[in-house]
């Protein structure tokens, strides 16, 4: 009886810690390039490339409501440091420009990029007019398109 108990509690154990382990595997521990990410308010950033000193270029999609300066692709330069990441962009283009740019900040755990942000409006003189945020990105899952010569 005694045995019965401890056997089933360890089955329980060992699916629960497959369970935990499943929902884990497919978590990345890096950015991989090229990658798209996209946030809550269904912002889009492309990550294009991470050079061999962490150095990130890449361009953002602001769909945020609220926000000007929208469905533009805008440049983004920033750093990746092992999970770290920064990185920015300026509101400018040819196409509309909004006297401004965005740093985020955050780290990529469980295959999200959580990220603090501050949006700074050019001609700010007050810590104050800095408006504050956070965005979590999720990876945009690749359509992996066969060929159709060996779709078969
Ligand atoms: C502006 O309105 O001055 C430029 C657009 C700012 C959009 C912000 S940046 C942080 C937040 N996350 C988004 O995806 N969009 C908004």
């Amino acid at each position: 009886m005694r045995f019965t108990t401890i056997g089933r509690l360890f089955s329980t154990l060992a699916v629960s810690l497959l369970f935990v382990a499943a929902s884990y595997g497919d978590s990345i521990t890096s950015i991989p390039t090229p990658s798209a990410w996209d946030n809550q308010s269904g912002s889009t950033l492309v990550i294009n490339s991470i050079d061999s000193t962490g150095l990130i270029t890449g361009t953002y999609v602001n769909r945020a409501p609220g926000y000007a300066c929208q469905n533009i692709p805008y440049p983004v330069t920033g750093w990746a440091y092992g999970t770290a990441i920064t990185f920015n962009t300026i509101w400018q283009s040819a196409s509309a420009s909004c006297n401004s740019i965005t740093a985020w900040t955050g780290f990529l755990y469980q295959g999200k990029i959580s990220t603090l942000w501050s949006l700074t409006i050019n001609g700010s003189s007050s810590t104050s007019q800095i408006i504050r945020g956070n965005d979590t990105f999720k990876q945009v899952k690749k359509l992996v398109e066969k060929s159709l010569i060996l779709r078969k």
